[in-house]
């Protein structure tokens, strides 16, 4: 009797103790995304433009089964990381709501659509490119500046967690928009990963000059193994080995470039997650994690539902959590955690020099 109530108190005493930790971390540390579809929240819903996914059935398995922006089913990678680090997801930048407290949060200024370039994404006109992201980025230092002045704000940024998924579409959506694209027209491949790559750079020490000191770089994924690809490039179901080779080529530079930026600021800033690999586990062997296809989307039309937009007309999959696909370029929500589990607990050989858990770890005692 005694001995169990002694070990009740020990228990409570004990999650007491653990929850006091994560709420003093939690308040520590904000969070930001930057980048494309994969990870934008839904400031496109604010915009003039087609690529957006404000209407069903995006969002079917959202908490509120309502479309959100989100290029989902339901949660996404930043939402999955959000939950990681024990917050609320981010706002996406442009929404009237984030403002007041919810600031200190962080925020979300990704858009879908973009690129590296400016010159990516063109045919969705109103987008926020990269360069716009980072300008967004100083505006909400300025606001939070006026909130809870300009040394705080500076420590909030710093210690912050930043994600980064941008790259794709300068392939997608640039150099194989369509044949003889501008682009592909001035350069060949190897070289355009080069000239993209010294550009992503550039962008990279800007966010640095900005404040950040933690910041999550996913690769692009195999951009030859979406369903959108296999309906339009292949013929018997395998991947298309011209995006293949684009991501073959593109993912190990990135990783290169980050090293040398770390080497530079003689600090591990930038963390390599390898997404290629990540989604190459499932793209093999989608059985091993729950899925019955890793080929066809659930929502869409088409061969391998790859054609097109998802909308209330297309084919819709009933459950969802079988399909490591979404639409014919988004994983599902169910992916996106199994994406968020790798970042958190992989080896070097997936998160490079080192994983979330690590990051977590480290971050907490400074
Ligand atoms: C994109 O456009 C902005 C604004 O015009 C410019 O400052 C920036 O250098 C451009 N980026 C590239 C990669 O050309
Ligand atoms: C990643 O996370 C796990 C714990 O979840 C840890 O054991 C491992 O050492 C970490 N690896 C790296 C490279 O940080």
């Amino acid at each position: 009797m005694a001995s169990s109530k002694l070990f009740l108190i020990l228990v409570f005493v004990l999650l007491v103790f653990k929850n006091s930790g994560t709420a003093r971390v939690e308040a520590a540390r904000a969070f930001f995304v930057f980048g494309d579809s994969l990870v934008d929240n839904g400031n496109n819903n604010y915009l003039a433009t087609t690529a957006r996914a404000d209407s069903p059935p995006y969002g079917i398995d959202y908490p509120t089964h309502r479309p959100t922006g989100r290029f989902s089913n339901g949660l996404n990678i930043p939402d999955f990381i959000s939950q990681e680090i024990g917050s609320e997801s981010t706002l996406p930048y442009l929404s009237p709501q984030l403002t007041g407290q919810r600031l200190l949060v962080g925020a979300n200024f990704a858009s879908a659509g973009i690129g590296i370039l400016n010159d990516t994404g063109i045919q969705f006109v109103n987008i926020i490119r990269m360069y716009q992201q980072l300008q967004y980025f100083e505006e909400y230092q300025r606001r939070v500046s006026a909130l809870i002045g300009a040394a705080r704000t500076r420590q909030l940024v710093n210690r912050a967690l930043i994600l980064i998924t941008v790259g794709g579409n300068d392939f997608v959506n640039n150099y194989y928009l369509v044949p003889y694209s501008a682009r592909s027209r001035q350069y060949s491949l190897p070289d355009y990963v080069k000239y993209l790559i010294s550009e992503y750079k550039k962008l990279l020490m800007s966010l640095y000059d900005l404040g950040a000191r933690r910041v999550l770089v996913t690769g692009t994924g195999p951009l030859g193994c979406v369903p959108a690809e296999l309906a339009l490039r292949s013929r018997n179901g395998e991947c298309a080995a011209e995006l293949q080779r684009a991501a073959t080529l593109f993912n190990p530079q990135l990783t290169q470039m980050l090293r040398e930026l770390n080497s530079n600021y003689g600090s591990d800033v930038f963390i390599a997650a390898n997404t290629q690999l990540m989604h190459n586990d499932f793209v093999t062997n989608p059985q091993a994690y729950g899925f019955i296809t890793s080929k066809v989307a659930c929502c869409g039309q088409g061969p391998y539902n790859g054609l097109g937009l998802c909308t209330v007309a297309s084919n819709l999959c009933a459950n969802r959590d079988q399909y490591a696909f979404w639409d014919p370029f988004h994983p599902s929500e169910r992916a996106n955690g199994v994406i968020v589990q790798q970042i958190k607990t992989g080896s070097t050989e997936y998160m490079y020099p080192m994983n979330l858990s690590t990051i977590m770890a480290l971050d907490s005692k400074i």
